[in-house]
């Protein structure tokens, strides 16, 4: 199966979305809401219908960048953020994207990707994060499908794979995860190794 950008657009048209929460995950926006430095620069990659984008922009951040290669929940997004700048909806592979972030977000794009992605995505990580910055978020912490997303893993195997990449500030069971997923995740917080 490939996870291509008609794979994940089929889904938003069927209404496929079984991750999507619905609102902004309360241990992300937790942790963003003690950011003091509003213009930090701020990527959420395979952003989906953007809920935490939403609350951080609210909140004054105002760099915050979306990127999701299907545009259907990026147009939602700005339908429903008219005032979020277009500039900031990046419409493109991650893999393919540049710049330098002080925060990158992680929630269900780790799960969404080929785990043969797994170093891929680390090292995009590395190539995108400043040295000071920080790679933040939930990682699914149960087995789930071998063969399509969600795609599981464990707190062991992350260890081993972001260690190569990254000192790893934290990454243990959200206290604050939604109820639904309560004791399955881990927050991590990462920072590049210089
Ligand atoms: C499981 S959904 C999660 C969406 C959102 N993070 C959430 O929690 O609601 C995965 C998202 O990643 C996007 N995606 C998957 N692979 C991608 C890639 N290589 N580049 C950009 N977006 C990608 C999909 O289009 C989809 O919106």
């Amino acid at each position: 199966m490939e996870l291509n950008e008609t794979y994940w657009t089929d889904r938003y048209k069927n209404n496929q979305l079984g991750w999507d929460i619905g609102y902004p995950s309360p241990a992300i926006a937790e942790f963003m809401g003690q950011v003091e430095n509003k213009n930090a620069k701020i990527l959420i990659p395979g952003c989906g219908n953007a809920y935490e984008a939403a609350y951080l922009w609210k909140k004054g951040f105002n760099n915050v960048f979306l990127l999701d290669f299907s545009s259907i929940p990026l147009q939602k997004f700005s339908s429903e953020n008219p005032d979020f700048p277009k500039a900031q909806l990046l419409n493109i592979d991650f893999f393919n994207v540049d710049g330098k972030f002080d925060f990158i977000i992680e929630q269900t794009f780790f799960c969404a990707l080929n785990p043969d992605l797994r170093s891929n995505y680390a090292e995009k990580m590395i190539q995108l994060l400043e040295p000071a910055g920080r790679l933040v978020g939930l990682l699914f912490n149960i087995p789930l499908f071998e063969d399509h997303p969600p795609f599981g893993g464990n707190q062991k195997e992350y260890k081993k794979l972001f260690s190569k990449y990254f000192e790893i500030q934290k990454m243990e069971t959200a206290y604050n995860s939604i109820p639904e997923r309560q004791g399955n995740e881990l927050f991590i917080k990462l920072k590049p190794i210089n």
